[in-house]
């Protein structure tokens, strides 16, 4: 059955783990997956989610079947972050949420529907991208390819570029859009640069998908919501996928969501319906456990402003580590610039390194990056910054 089997390539992201966790090495570092880990360089449990999981227990709740689209109050809470507390959109009923396996579950169901709703579509991604976003479009059927988006000589957004190549498109086509904190660049549009993506999406007809990883870690909750708050005011239907892993450090508990924004709410009940229908094939009802747990602590006042002091927590430190290492690479007596890393936004940097250096950090000195050149500056830390520095130094 299996001979003809040839050996995949490993994951660009997760394969890095695999290769991480076998290496040896005491001073290794992962500065690869997008994880954020404390200044000992552990994955905190956030006090406000041991403080949900602890008053859950207690209850010892019983393990029946969720809804296909999840539980209501968790969705609630996750349109609350997203459209904002109060939003009309959600009164009118024209927000559709199930809750999904992460953000990438989240893509994954709404890619899937899409095929259904459109088979013959393009789907478009940002140059460069999420390194799943085009394998996953790829995998529910789509043709995928890139708009211009990151300028190397700016370390910005080619904005001109992109708002051309939307204006390019055929209507329907799906524009993939990182709604903050772009993975991997860190370079963001700004608020004038969103209304501009926002009009050429409703001039062209586009069926705009905003991948919300990230939320929390450029500037806040709030600001961080821009982009889908000007979708919002719009008046366009369009997807949103949203994620707590990052944001209540809860990766393996897979929590994230997929938000339709229709018509009418007579659009929204049919629209449901089709996607519970995506669901039901793909893994037939969410996990309760972590929903239940971010629902938890968004609907209770103290906790929720628990989790947002922990969360300014680890953007402080991820834009400390930012100007640490810039510092300590300066001190290392590098003249090449690394300021722009500084001005990136989230949790990575595109640092420039090439796919040679990337290799050559892991293989001389156990520091594993993306091969193009991403780290994750949330994995630094007080003890590993001036090796990192040092290293990064040798290797240029
Ligand atoms: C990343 O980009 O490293 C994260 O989003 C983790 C992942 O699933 O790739």
């Amino acid at each position: 059955i299996f001979a003809a089997v040839e050996l995949a390539p490993r994951d660009p992201i997760l394969g890095l783990n695999e290769a991480f966790n076998a290496d040896t090495r005491e001073t290794k570092v992962n500065l690869g997956v997008g994880v954020y880990y404390d200044d000992n360089g552990k994955i905190p449990l956030l006090a406000a989610v041991k403080a949900a999981e602890q008053a859950r227990l207690q209850q010892q709740p019983p393990r029946g079947y969720q809804p296909i689209e999840g539980l209501g109050a968790y969705n609630t809470a996750v349109q609350n972050l997203l459209f904002g507390a109060g939003s009309e959109l959600t009164a009118a009923g024209r927000v559709i949420t199930a809750e999904a396996l992460g953000g990438t579950g989240a893509l994954k169901i709404g890619a899937d529907f899409l095929k259904r709703l459109n088979a013959e579509s393009k789907v478009y991604i940002s140059d460069p991208s999420w390194e799943n976003h085009r394998a996953l479009f790829e995998s529910a059927g789509f043709t995928v390819e890139n708009y211009p988006y990151y300028d190397a000589g700016t370390r910005g957004v080619n904005f001109a570029a992109m708002k051309a190549a939307l204006l390019s498109y055929a209507p329907g086509s799906v524009i993939v859009l990182h709604a903050c904190c772009h993975n991997p660049t860190g370079a963001d549009l700004s608020d004038a640069q969103w209304a501009e993506v926002v009009e050429a999406c409703r001039e062209r007809g586009l069926v705009p998908f905003l991948d919300m990883a990230y939320q929390g870690f450029a500037d806040g909750i709030e600001p961080d919501a821009v982009a889908v708050r000007l979708f919002s005011a719009s008046g366009l239907q369009f997807f949103v996928s949203s994620s707590f892993s990052k944001s209540f450090s809860l990766y393996g508990e897979r929590v994230g969501a997929l938000s339709i924004v229709t018509a009418n709410k007579d659009e929204s009940t049919r629209v449901l319906s089709q996607l519970k229908r995506v669901i039901r094939t793909n893994y037939s009802n969410p996990p309760i456990h972590g929903g239940a747990v971010v629902a938890a602590v968004l609907s209770s006042p103290e906790l929720r402003q628990q989790w947002e002091d922990e969360l300014a927590g680890m953007r402080d430190r991820i834009r400390a580590m930012r100007t640490g290492l810039v510092e300590a690479i300066k001190a290392e007596g590098v003249t090449q610039d690394f300021s722009f890393v500084i001005a990136q936004r989230g949790m990575f940097s595109y640092t420039g390194l090439t796919a040679a250096q990337v290799e050559t950090l892991k293989n001389d000195f156990g520091i594993y990056a993306v091969s193009t050149g991403r780290i994750c500056l949330a994995a630094l830390n007080s003890k590993n910054i001036g090796y990192v520095a040092a290293s990064i130094a040798k290797v240029l």
